[in-house]
């Protein structure tokens, strides 16, 4: 393997000051007294109705708006299942709670569908640390690699890609890849990255340096002295992790992939390292047991993302109801970009649909 990052301070300095200067830009979160989220939650589900719309949420949004999506017919899911039930709802307008990319992978998959989202400042760090200039440059390098980029990226990263993969599915493309003696160019999350050259044994694959500023919160030491706490309990994973706190998991996976571990496994304690808004998922699915989240930092340590997304955190009832109301927030790709993204994008959909039929 070959890994990009040999200086990430001088290679990739541009990006990490501008992930930076974003964070210090978003808003503290306020929380509704229940009267008034309850007079938000009444006028929403009457809006989707009157607007032929449909919510789709991240299992990283409040569970306010998890609830809501489901009890009105949306869906509740990780980003993969998010992009394949906006795909075939028949809503002429879904409203995708959770971040800019997810927004943009529904706008690209359904051209002729209004997309709305609660908020158009909710991004990501991922996204944000792969800009489209700096990637093309890079990718120019390496005609010869199949270019393989998460879903955590900005539409025109997308529409430059061979393949656009979710945590879900990224292990069994670059395995295909690897089988047919592919070189892979993987970006932009660097410990995803590690993960699946470290499961696949790509010999032949360059890893951009980006970072989920969420996951990358997790403590390995702290990890350790929770499990000596709880040797009872099995660890579950989100692989935007670090390898050390990946290694001491039971179970690496996506969202939707750990939640069902959290209900298969028979242990009935499980330390979650991944965003805090799981939590609802697996507590409404598994109610008979115990959640733990990982240690985000040690002792007497502070951290602005303290297993919460800050950008999922943007979403809230207001905003939606907002967004509704005026038909605002409205997700537009440009159509000819739109149409180069679709091609990996949809890439990813047949291959889920050839693992699932095979
Ligand atoms: P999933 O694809 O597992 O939903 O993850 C998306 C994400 O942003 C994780 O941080
Ligand atoms: Fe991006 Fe991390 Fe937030 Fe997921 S949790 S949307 S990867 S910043």
């Amino acid at each position: 393997m070959t890994i990009l990052n040999k200086n990430p301070e001088s290679e990739f300095a541009a990006e990490r000051a501008f992930v930076r200067s974003y964070l210090d830009r978003v808003p503290a979160q306020c929380t509704l007294p229940d009267a008034r989220a309850n007079e938000y939650r009444e006028k929403i589900r009457e809006l989707l109705q009157a607007r032929d719309a449909v919510l789709v949420a991240h299992y990283y949004t409040d569970a306010s708006l998890q609830a809501l999506a489901e009890e009105t017919g949306g869906f509740v899911a990780d980003s993969l299942e998010m992009a394949r039930f906006g795909h075939e709802s028949p809503a002429s307008t879904i409203v995708v709670a959770g971040v800019k990319f997810m927004g943009e992978t529904a706008k690209i998959l359904n051209p002729e569908k209004t997309i709305l989202m609660p908020t158009l400042e909710a991004t990501c760090s991922l996204d944000l640390g792969c800009p489209v200039d700096s990637f093309s440059e890079f990718c120019s390098r390496y005609p010869d690699h199949q270019v393989v980029v998460y879903a955590n990226t900005s539409a025109a990263v997308k529409a430059m890609s061979d393949w656009v993969v979710t945590s879900a599915i990224a292990l069994d493309v670059v395995e295909h890849l690897t089988e047919q003696g592919k070189p892979v160019i993987w970006a932009p999350d660097k410990h995803l990255g590690n993960y699946i050259q470290k499961q696949t044994g790509a010999e032949n694959m360059l890893i951009w340096d980006g970072a989920c500023i969420v996951h990358e919160e997790f403590k390995t030491r702290a990890l350790e002295s929770m499990r000596h706490l709880h040797p009872d309990a099995a660890i579950l994973a989100h692989p935007e992790s670090p390898m050390a706190v990946l290694e001491q998991a039971d179970v690496v996976g996506s969202t939707t992939q750990i939640i069902k571990a959290a209900v298969e496994r028979p242990e009935k304690k499980f330390i979650v390292a991944t965003d805090a808004g799981i939590l609802y998922k697996m507590q409404q699915l598994a109610p008979d047991k115990e959640f733990i989240l990982a240690p985000t930092a040690g002792e007497g340590a502070t951290c602005r993302s303290c297993a919460n997304c800050p950008w999922m955190g943007m979403n809230t009832l207001e905003n939606l109801y907002t967004s509704l109301l005026n038909m605002s927030n409205e997700v537009n790709v440009d159509p000819e970009l739109g149409r180069k993204a679709t091609v990996p994008l949809q890439r990813m959909l047949d291959f889920r649909k050839s693992l699932n039929a095979g």
